[in-house]
């Protein structure tokens, strides 16, 4: 009988029916998803008690009136502390085989244990203040009891996560123009400048080679990292001294999540911060392109405010100008695209079809 009820509850919500365009969602094993565990992690995820100043919470950064962002070039911690990355959306973000720009963490349960105890983010001493907190208050008592039938003393920084993460297991979305279009059969939903944009996505910018597209659904990530050139501003040509740097800040017993978050020189340095191997150096990790007309600004930096802009970049083969100089570490894949200016409004019109209703 109790097995019969909890499957309902749980076929109720999980993504067995994933909207147009995505793929199922696969759900962890250890943490199926429930209505209540849902609503819990969406307080849990607004509660800015989770921070030095009582400010700051997931949604500070994740903005859901911001598509999940908080459309700034770098977020801003407690006190106004600032970081050296911009808040990637969190919608879609369940489709990621890794978290964070450089992939340094392995699910969206792992990565929601960073924010609060980065010293620029949450700026919490230890998860043990987390903990306090949810186990004194009435609300939080009761919903970790029915969520997961355990006594308050017993709720821990895993309970805390695994809540978040269920809630931001719903935060998926597709069926945007291009999913119609492509994936529905709907022929009227693109306009004609999109379907020559969609042209150039396909072929002549060789945007899909990174940001995927299958025969049955897109999340426009190949999940990998590459170096398009973002960074050079910065690091170019000083890479070794910065590597060698951080990599003694390791040795030193830094943490890799405060050093990359508070040191934009070793920010830079990307995957190669996570793996130590040159070949990831300035590499990032592909972003899904859903929703990317109300995202901005764009990339880990966010340094491109535009559309327009990343498309340049993108045309100019990962610089603004000619002039700029290339990363040695550019990824083989990044090369001037020669498209003219109609053709550059074209990508960028394509580009706004990948919008889904809720977020229009
Ligand atoms: C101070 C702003 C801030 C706060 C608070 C914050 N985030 Fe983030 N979030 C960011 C930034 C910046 C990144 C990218 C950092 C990086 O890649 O190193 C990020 C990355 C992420 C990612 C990875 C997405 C991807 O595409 O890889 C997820 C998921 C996420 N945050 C969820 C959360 C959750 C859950 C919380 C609350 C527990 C939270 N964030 C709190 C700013 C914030
Ligand atoms: C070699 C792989 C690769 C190719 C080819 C590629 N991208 Fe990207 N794209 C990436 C990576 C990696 C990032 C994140 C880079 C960073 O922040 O340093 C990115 C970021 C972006 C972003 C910003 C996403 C955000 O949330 O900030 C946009 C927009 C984008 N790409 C569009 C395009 C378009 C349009 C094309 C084709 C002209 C293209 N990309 C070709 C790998 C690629």
């Amino acid at each position: 009988m109790r097995f019969a009820l909890m499957l309902t509850t749980v076929m109720a919500v999980t993504l067995f029916c994933a909207p147009l365009g995505l793929p199922d969602l696969s759900i962890p094993k250890d943490n199926p998803q429930t209505e209540a565990k849902i609503l819990l992690g969406e307080v849990l995820f607004n509660d800015t008690r989770f921070s030095a100043d009582g400010k700051v919470s997931c949604n500070t950064c994740h903005e859901k009136s911001k598509a999940f962002t908080d459309h700034l070039s770098v977020s801003k911690g407690f006190k106004d502390r600032n970081g050296t990355r911009n808040a990637p959306t969190v919608i879609n973000a369940a489709y990621f085989t890794t978290q964070f720009w450089d992939g340094r963490s392995p699910s969206l349960e792992d990565q929601a244990k960073q924010p609060p105890i980065n010293p620029v983010e949450g700026g919490l001493h230890s998860h043990k203040q987390m903990e306090a907190i949810v186990q004194k208050d009435e609300y939080y008592k009761n919903a970790f009891k029915d969520v997961f039938g355990i006594k308050s003393n017993e709720i821990t920084i895993d309970h805390i996560v695994k809540a978040i993460a269920s809630f931001e297991r719903t935060i998926i979305s597709g069926n945007s123009a291009f999913d119609k279009y492509h994936y529905g059969g709907e022929e009227d939903a693109l306009t004609a400048q999109q379907k020559r944009g969609f042209d150039i996505f396909l072929n002549q910018g060789r945007c899909v080679s990174c940001h995927t597209i299958t025969g049955s659904y897109a999340t426009f990530s190949d999940n990998r990292f590459h170096n398009i050139g973002v960074g050079v501003k910065r690091l170019g040509g000083e890479e070794d001294r910065v590597a060698r740097a951080f990599l003694k800040s390791q040795r030193q017993g830094k943490k890799v999540d405060v050093e990359v978050l508070s040191n934009k020189d070793s920010s830079e340095l990307g995957r190669f911060a996570i793996t130590n191997d040159i070949t990831f150096m300035g590499a990032f990790k592909t972003s899904s392109l859903r929703n990317i007309e109300k995202t901005f600004p764009y990339m880990h930096d966010g340094s491109l405010p535009t559309l327009e802009t990343v498309v340049i970049f993108y045309n100019e083969g990962g610089r603004l100008t000619p002039q700029d100089p290339e990363s040695k570490f550019l990824d083989g894949g990044i090369r001037p695209l020669n498209l003219s200016q109609e053709q550059q409004q074209d990508l960028v019109a394509f580009l706004k079809a990948l919008t889904s209703p809720e977020f229009k």
